[in-house]
């Protein structure tokens, strides 16, 4: 049984010339790090990815400060013991809890997901046979849509009929509207250094941004290359025909 659908926004990624909003990444970030990192792994990316062209536009050195802000487990050493350093651009986001087990027993039974690739595995598309046509409508946009919603979904008054059980809340968006994650924003909670509002709606879209950027890290240069492709076919049509003039000009 469903949730209730998400409501859309206007992304700045989505459509044929979409882009991340870089402040809206840098924001996301430190959403997820104060907030979500408690909770959530971020296993498929490492911090030099932070510095890499169509992400959030931080230097190398940057990079590398915010990585050494971690401690990275590692080992063993020469004397075979296991040991924390400061983080480095190579090493990859710590997961939160050692395994799956942990993380189930510290969430009343859920484990909270890796958020990697979230957007993109809330992503429905449409049933036979109208998945044909996803390609030409917000499917890019869904999975956001959905993750957006559920971290502004979290209502005090359940509905009439609905049953929430114990250690679960009410979830206007999560499929049975039962989650075990608690309401992880509130207003205020993350402070921001560019004037953008602190608020649960200007959190949920910066993180949403940035999640979709971790799931699709090179979304800027496949758009850009999509459009390439199109102008190239475009000249080469009117080339082609005209050509086809010229060559076949004394056959009638
Ligand atoms: C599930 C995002 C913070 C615990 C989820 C889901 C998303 C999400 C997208 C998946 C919902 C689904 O399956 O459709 C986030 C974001 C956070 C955040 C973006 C930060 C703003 C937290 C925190 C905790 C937590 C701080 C722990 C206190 C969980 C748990 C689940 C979950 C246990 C599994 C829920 C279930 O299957 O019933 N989260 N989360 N999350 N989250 Fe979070």
């Amino acid at each position: 049984e469903g949730g209730t659908k998400p409501p859309a926004n206007s992304w700045s990624f989505a459509g044929p010339f979409g882009k991340y909003d870089r402040g809206a990444l840098q924001r996301g970030l430190k959403v997820y790090k104060e907030v979500c990192s408690n909770c959530h792994g971020l296993s498929y990316i490492a911090f030099r990815n932070l510095a890499e062209a169509g992400g959030p536009g931080y230097s190398v050195a940057q990079a590398a400060a915010f990585a050494s802000d971690y401690k990275i487990k590692d080992g063993p050493n020469d004397a075979g013991d296991m040991f924390e350093r400061p983080g480095r651009p190579a090493d990859y986001f710590p997961s939160p809890f050692p395994n799956e087990q942990a993380a189930r027993a510290a969430n009343g039974g859920a484990a909270p997901p890796d958020l990697s690739l979230i957007t993109k595995a809330r992503s429905y598309g449409r049933g036979f046979p109208w998945f044909v046509f996803d390609f030409f409508t917000q499917y890019q946009e869904q999975g956001p849509d959905y993750v957006a919603a559920v971290l502004q979904g979290f209502e005090d008054k359940v509905p009439e009929g609905v049953t929430i059980p114990e250690g679960s809340y009410y979830n206007k968006y999560f499929p049975g509207h039962a989650i075990k994650m608690p309401k992880p924003l509130s207003d205020g909670q993350v402070t921001y250094d560019d004037g953008s509002p602190t608020t649960v709606a200007q959190y949920a879209k910066d993180v949403t941004t940035f999640l979709m950027w971790t799931a699709e890290p090179h979304m800027e240069a496949r758009k850009r290359l999509g459009l390439q492709v199109f102008v190239f076919l475009i000249i080469f049509a009117f080339l082609m025909y005209f050509t086809k003039k010229k060559v076949w000009a004394d056959s009638h």
